[in-house]
């Protein structure tokens, strides 16, 4: 995820680009630049680190200019340095852009092939160099984009400026967000409406498969087929601080609702339907070292190592291969047996998680092979791995973590599926089965979260509880385990999570009327057996609340029935975990805490 902008005005540009793109600071902040042409050529700002380092830089060397684009970014392919920051030029083309080119490797080969030189590790590079090429050839800026984007597969919004016209930015969507403001001669366009409150409330939402040219006196929009967009602008009327939570009350909701697009960054350009595998380049882990491990090791602290428990059970279930997910708090004082063979797997949302570096260096002395699924790229466990499966669920502002921890069971989903296959425990057929429902399951998410009305009301209901338990068998389990953090950390409700088996071995004590009990029941192969427990919690009058399939399995059981779509076993996590944290969210809000900010807790913790 990364901001970009650009402007077109009789203004000088760069103060409004770097305001527009503080703005946009919550979609990236690793790295950012900007392009103006200041009426003879284009010139290029850019700087490693927070915005504040390029305003430093702007003010020594200022730009001149009333046309330009800019650019926060939030890496994902290539280190946050200076030479990979945006815009990237080729010839006279500068180019900003936020998601990711899919095919951007085989593009890279065949242009290198050609004689172009690239001198960014970036995909986006390649966009730069394929409009130049066209422009070359004798086309207009608007067609050398349209036509560079029929090579392009993946996610795209950009802006793009020619060093040889000052008048015009062109523009592209396909599944990144990009909005134009319309104002008095001048148009704005950009990720997201706070970039541009400050200039109009005037706005054209560009949809997917869309290109446009702005001016000053207006934007000319059409399809990639050519068909021409008429589309009247619309008034928006969010306050600035509405607008930067995209007009969620708080980020965590927003970022409850980023989840599927969070996923679908997560698997692009990883899965492989038609091969019925996964690209695993960047894990540092070779087919042969895949085949040979002895054991894999997951690492991780809070709601990461939630998704370790997942991790670990998918790897054993589907690749075949021992085991075990600690807590990475724990791991180092205990003198672990860990060492060759080992491939230990460090989860992280901030990859700077003290806990878990210490006990990843540890593993890493002892000779272990190290892998870093985090989601900041270049963060310090990333750095010391071998290798990293970056998540790509972009920056997360709420301190609870939502869309990060589904990005991490994605990410940890296609490392045991990755596994499975080369150990052949997994074969061709069942990985394309599996592959091709993994790519729908963000759709399952939406129907869920378009749910959340129905979730707002059981938390009214259940708000005022003094406790509340969380059950769920095999994979549910760690979602239960996930569920009741989520309600403790942000509502401040004491909740417990538990294997639903466990139950009459103690906690079963707890249960009276006053007790909420969120039961996970999916169709899947502990449905049987966690039905008997919830009949436990039933006979002596616990208040059900059941996340189910099949509305049936709960009648007579449940006060409450969630129903959620339908997936894969190995992938239901990704789906029932998304009403837990629309519950917790919801009664934490009717209790009026610091959703965001809870109390006494930080969103990286560098302290052991
Ligand atoms: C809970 C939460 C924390 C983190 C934990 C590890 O919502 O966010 O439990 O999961 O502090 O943080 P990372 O993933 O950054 O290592």
């Amino acid at each position: 995820m990364c901001g970009i902008i650009g402007y077109v005005g009789h203004e000088e540009c760069a103060p409004i680009i770097l305001e527009g793109l503080r703005r946009l600071e919550y979609r990236g902040y690793d790295s950012a630049g900007i392009a103006v042409h200041d009426g003879q050529a284009l010139r290029v700002r850019r700087a490693a680190g927070k915005l504040s380092v390029l305003g430093d830089l702007l003010a020594r060397e200022p730009l001149r200019g009333t046309v330009g684009i800019g650019h926060t970014r939030w890496a994902t392919h290539g280190k946050p340095v200076e030479h990979n920051a945006h815009p990237h030029v080729s010839g006279g083309i500068a180019v900003v852009h936020n998601g990711i080119i899919e095919n951007h490797v085989e593009l890279k080969r065949r242009l290198q092939a050609e004689g172009r030189v690239f001198s960014s590790d970036t995909d986006t590079e390649i966009v730069a160099h394929l409009v130049d090429l066209a422009t070359q050839r004798g086309l207009s800026l608007f067609e050398a984009v349209r036509a560079t984007l029929a090579e392009l597969r993946g996610a795209y919004a950009i802006a793009v400026l020619a060093g040889n016209d000052a008048s015009k930015i062109v523009l592209a969507k396909n599944a990144s967000p990009l909005v134009v403001g319309k104002g008095d001669g001048v148009m704005i366009a950009a990720s997201d409406v706070p970039a541009l409150l400050q200039h109009t409330r005037d706005v054209i939402f560009l949809e997917d498969g869309e290109l446009a040219e702005i001016t000053r006196d207006g934007a000319r929009i059409e399809r990639l087929d050519g068909t021409p967009v008429n589309r009247p602008p619309q008034r928006v009327h969010w306050s600035m601080m509405q607008a930067e939570r995209g007009g969620y009350k708080h980020f965590m909701l927003k970022e409850i609702h980023e989840q599927p697009r969070a996923l679908e960054d997560t698997l692009r350009g990883r899965v492989l339907l038609e091969e019925s595998d996964l690209e695993a380049s960047e894990l540092g882990v070779t087919p042969e070292a895949a085949r040979t491990l002895k054991r894999v090791v997951f690492l991780a602290c809070g709601t990461s190592y939630h998704a370790a428990l997942h991790g670990r059970y998918l790897v054993e279930s589907v690749a075949r291969v021992p085991a075990v997910a600690e807590l990475a708090s724990e791991f180092r004082y205990r003198d672990p047996v860990v060492g060759e063979g080992d491939l230990v797997v460090a989860v992280s949302q901030s990859g700077e998680t003290a806990d878990t570096l210490a006990a990843a260096k540890e593993a890493k002395e002892r000779g272990a092979q190290i892998l870093a699924v985090v989601n900041v790229q270049g963060s310090a466990i990333a750095r010391m791995a071998h290798g990293a499966l970056y998540t790509h669920a972009g920056p997360e502002i709420g301190v609870a973590s939502t869309k990060c921890f589904t990005a991490q069971l994605a990410a940890l989903t296609m490392l045991a599926l990755y596994l499975g296959r080369r150990r052949g425990a997994l074969t061709a057929e069942r990985a394309g089965a599996l592959l091709t429902e993994l790519v729908a399951v963000p759709h399952k998410m939406r129907d869920a979260l378009a749910d959340a009305k129905h979730v707002e009301d059981i938390a009214r209901a259940i708000m005022h509880a003094r406790d509340a338990l969380f059950l769920g068998r095999g994979l549910s389990s760690a979602v239960a385990l996930e569920g009741a953090l989520k309600l403790k950390e942000i509502s401040y409700v004491h909740a417990e999570g538990y294997a639903g088996g466990e139950m009459k071995h103690g906690p079963l004590a707890l249960v009276d009327r006053n007790m909420p009990v969120v039961c996970l029941l999916p169709d899947d192969s502990t449905l049987e057996k966690m039905l008997s427990n919830v009949q436990e919690v039933r006979a002596r009058d616990g208040n059900v609340i059941a996340v189910v399939n099949t509305e049936e399995v709960a009648q007579n059981l449940a006060t409450h029935t969630i129903k959620v779509p339908r997936t894969a076993e190995e992938f239901t996590p990704l789906v029932t975990i998304v009403p837990l944290q629309l519950l917790s969210y919801y009664v934490a809000d009717h209790r009026g805490t610091d959703v965001d900010q809870p109390r006494n807790l930080a969103k990286t913790v560098t302290v052991e």
